[in-house]
């Protein structure tokens, strides 16, 4: 499915409780539906002091449901019919009063009593409900709000958040709602299978640097966007990810530990004493084989000369290779970005590297793009994930990688 249908055929009953973070909700109405969900508003009296139903109506195509009594419903039941039809139910924003009612199961109002009344689904776990909260700082802190909060994510409940930051009270601090396309992206998450659930993950991705002087350097022109894809697909499956990139200009994947490094020997070196607590080693990052054997200290100037000056190169470690000599290996799997040959170029770098997975991409046809077509070649043979986004690919990848470790 492509990125861009992440929520097709997805039913969301999108619920708002008071908070100025109304207003984010219009938002995250848009994006829920740009990706292929259906939304039906639900609002609670006080968030019709923030945003009006109008509005809500107009972003969702639907009429928003307001009360439990409203006489339009044939059987009167709007929490059960609301409820039925949702695969998920998401509460944004949640304020510190609605979290306190669903933590006492109370059902005075039609959102807490749909969110009580939902159903079991296949596999016997309750329609999922997912809770935005959206406070003061100092309302977020209070023992009472954790505790609700303990209690909710006891129950089932997934929390998304908060942020942290300016508020509308004019404080800073833990407590304002997460932005539209956070959320959205913690609900696509929330549907994904979790195949590496507790499994420990490390990638590399993107580019190095190789610096010549303080001003120059040899990259290449990885963008660094099917790593960071593979990332975040790894912790949507549940994974604890620790991605070590090279400089790219990407925004980390949520709940993703990143760590920035620019040189090869960065990479190594932030790499190999990790490497052996991680379960999976996932090495897209297109490292640059060769680096001056001295980076100068001042810029190299113009002699006259007409000549370019010399400069001495030194190999770089292979830090897929290296971590896969290491005892107690994670299960490694390589990137082969080529320009021809893929299958046959894929082959010899499984074998010299000795990993059980090297997975080959065309580099002048992919590097930059956000779509891909991936060659998984392991011991067994080959297969193609035909062409797609980078994401679409990455959990694709993901489930092949959970398969053969046998999750
Ligand atoms: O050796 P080559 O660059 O062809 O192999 C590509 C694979 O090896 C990729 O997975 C890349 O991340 C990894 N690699 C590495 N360290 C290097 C060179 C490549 O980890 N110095």
């Amino acid at each position: 499915m492509s990125n861009l249908a992440q929520l097709h055929g997805r039913h969301v009953v999108l619920g708002l409780s008071g908070g100025i973070a109304c207003y984010k909700a219009a938002e995250l109405a848009r994006e829920l539906i740009k990706v292929g969900a259906t939304v039906q508003v639900v609002m609670t009296e006080a968030a019709e002091h923030f945003i009006t139903a109008v509005t809500m109506q107009a972003l969702s195509g639907r009429p928003v449901a307001t009360s439990q009594w409203d006489p339009r419903e044939a059987n009167n039941m709007a929490h059960i019919n609301l409820s039925r039809e949702a695969d998920a139910v998401l509460v944004a924003p949640a304020s510190a009063d609605f979290i306190a009612k669903i933590a006492q199961g109370r059902a005075d109002d039609l959102l807490s009593l749909l969110c009580l009344a939902r159903p079991l689904k296949a596999g016997g776990q309750p329609c999922p409900l997912l809770l935005a909260p959206a406070m003061n700082r100092e309302m977020w802190a209070h023992p009472a709000t954790q505790r609700n909060l303990a209690q909710v994510a006891a129950d089932g409940a997934l929390v998304l958040g908060p942020g942290h930051g300016d508020q509308a009270c004019g404080e800073v601090g833990d407590g304002r709602m997460l932005e539209a396309a956070e959320l959205r992206d913690g609900l696509v998450a929330s549907f994904q299978p979790k195949l590496l659930a507790g499994r420990r993950v490390l990638i590399t991705a993107g580019p190095t640097f190789e610096a010549i002087d303080p001003v120059r350097g040899i990259t290449n022109l990885s963008s660094g966007k099917m790593g960071f894809a593979v990332a975040r697909a790894a912790q949507e499956a549940g994974a604890l990810v620790t991605l070590v990139a090279g400089p790219v200009h990407l925004p980390t994947p949520r709940h993703v530990r990143r760590i920035d490094v620019k040189s090869a020997q960065q990479m190594h070196d932030a790499v190999l004493p990790i490497a052996a607590e991680h379960d999976v080693f996932v090495a897209t990052a297109a490292v640059a084989d060769w680096r001056p054997a001295s980076a100068s200290d001042q810029k190299i100037k113009k002699d006259g000369s007409g000549q370019m000056p010399t400069i001495a190169m030194t190999e770089n470690p292979d830090i897929l290779a290296a971590v896969a000599r290491l005892p107690g290996r994670p299960y490694c799997v390589g990137f082969a970005a080529e320009s021809h040959d893929l299958a046959r170029h894929a082959r010899e770098k499984l074998v010299r590297k000795n990993v059980p997975l090297v997975v080959g991409n065309l580099g002048p046809a992919t590097f930059g793009r956000d779509d891909n077509t991936l060659l998984l070649v392991d011991a067994q043979g080959e297969r193609e994930l035909a062409t797609a986004d980078k994401l679409s690919l990455a959990r694709e990848l993901v489930r092949e990688i959970a398969r053969r470790i046998g999750q």
